[in-house]
């Protein structure tokens, strides 16, 4: 059971997480999740143990964030491959299981394209498989290395924009830290290297309705690091910038368009908006894996629509069915309609800098973001 009382004194490392793992039973290759529809009240695991089972889990929400997105596609091909299954259809199913993030079908291709080069150099189905598990934990772990290099490029970036600041007072939005990723996570990691290195004042962690990444997921993670934090409801932000607390927004992508429009987490956008109006600096922090140079711009960007109960109901259980069944009080009318997308996007005039693992780029242009992303092997 997580503690939510037992907060990790400054200084001492909490144990790191065990967010998604394959694991190799009598029973037969799966893939092993942290079941995150139920933090922060249980650390349970969730064991995937075919292609379909792993689509749900990333339906419901079970697995989630970008980066993390793209692994959990990776290892659901090799998954596929480990079965004797049929690969590309493997990658296809994982790539369409959500729309939004670039990193899921990145991930899903990348490992069947590296499956059928090993088919196609002669190697028995067994052994491309084998190559195929190789390919999905090279990706995890570059993602780890990855979240580590944002983190430094983004603490290098807060010392810049905000010279001579006794301590940083940063407000995020939705889950972005371990949570998200092979290490630490993408903006998330940014804070927990300013934490760490004593120049965060306060982190000011928006509660993300409907699904409540920020109050379930992201207070989880800042508690367990013994952060100085609180949660606000997303409405709250207003009044919090106009009393001059606010000295940057930080947050991550699902995926960034080739004119620097970026997708995150709905209520990403209004912040911005904030942002600009009181002259505070808007920063995305984000892989290379995020930037999709074939989405020409924002209005490209496909953005998940999810059910109305999750807006309409109080549910601890993300992407339950419809008429309550997932345990939710109802907090409208029976019948009641609603709007309910998963994210906005961002255009990029309102974004101040965008950090990768490659760099920064401020102001965030497609010419700056294509020059960046020619410099990783990865996109
Ligand atoms: O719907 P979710 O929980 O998958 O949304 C996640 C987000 O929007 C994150 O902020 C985004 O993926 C960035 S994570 C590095």
């Amino acid at each position: 059971m997580a503690d939510q009382d037992a907060q990790t004194p400054v200084g001492i490392e909490p144990p790191a997480l065990s967010v998604l793992r394959w694991d190799e039973p009598p029973g037969g290759p799966a893939v092993v999740l942290l079941d995150q529809t139920r933090l922060p009240a249980e650390e349970a695991e969730l064991v995937c143990a075919d292609v379909p089972a792993l689509v749900r889990a990333i339906r419901m929400l079970a697995v989630r964030g970008a980066p993390l997105l793209g692994i959990a596609g990776g290892y659901g091909v090799a998954l596929a491959a480990a079965r004797g299954e049929d690969v590309d259809q493997a990658a296809e199913l994982l790539g369409q299981a959500r729309p939004t993030a670039v990193n899921l079908g990145y991930g899903a291709r990348r490992v069947a394209r590296e499956y059928r080069a090993a088919v196609g150099s002669g190697l028995v189905p067994e052994a491309a498989a084998v190559v195929a598990l190789a390919e999905a934990r090279a990706l995890h772990q570059e993602d780890a290395a990855a979240s580590g290099r944002m983190a430094q490029y983004g603490l290098e970036l807060l010392a810049e924009l905000l010279p001579g600041r006794g301590g940083y007072r940063l407000l995020t939005h939705c889950n972005t830290g371990a949570l998200v990723s092979g290490g630490e996570g993408t903006a998330f990691a940014v804070v927990l290297r300013a934490h760490r290195g004593g120049s965060l004042r306060q982190l000011w962690v928006d509660e993300t309705r409907p699904l409540l990444q920020g109050a379930r997921l992201t207070a989880y993670e800042a508690g367990r690091h013994g952060m100085p934090f609180s949660l606000l409801t997303d409405n709250a932000a207003g009044s919090l910038f106009a009393a001059g607390e606010v000295d940057a927004v930080i947050i991550g992508a699902d995926r960034i368009a080739a004119d620097g429009s970026v997708a995150n987490k709905v209520g990403s956008y209004p912040l911005a908006v904030l942002a600009k109006y009181h002259h505070v600096p808007f920063l995305v922090v984000a892989p290379t894996t995020t930037v999709d140079l074939e989405t020409v711009d924002g209005t490209s960007i496909v953005v998940e629509q999810r059910s109305a109960t999750e807006v309409t109901e109080f549910t601890s259980q993300p992407g339950a069915p419809a008429g309550g069944g997932g345990g939710g009080r109802a907090v409208a009318p029976p019948g009641t309609q609603a709007y309910n997308p998963a994210f906005d996007i961002t255009p990029s005039e309102l974004v101040t800098a965008i950090v990768t693992e490659e760099g920064v780029i401020s102001p965030v242009t497609g010419v700056g973001l294509a020059e960046l992303c020619a410099r990783s092997s990865q996109v």
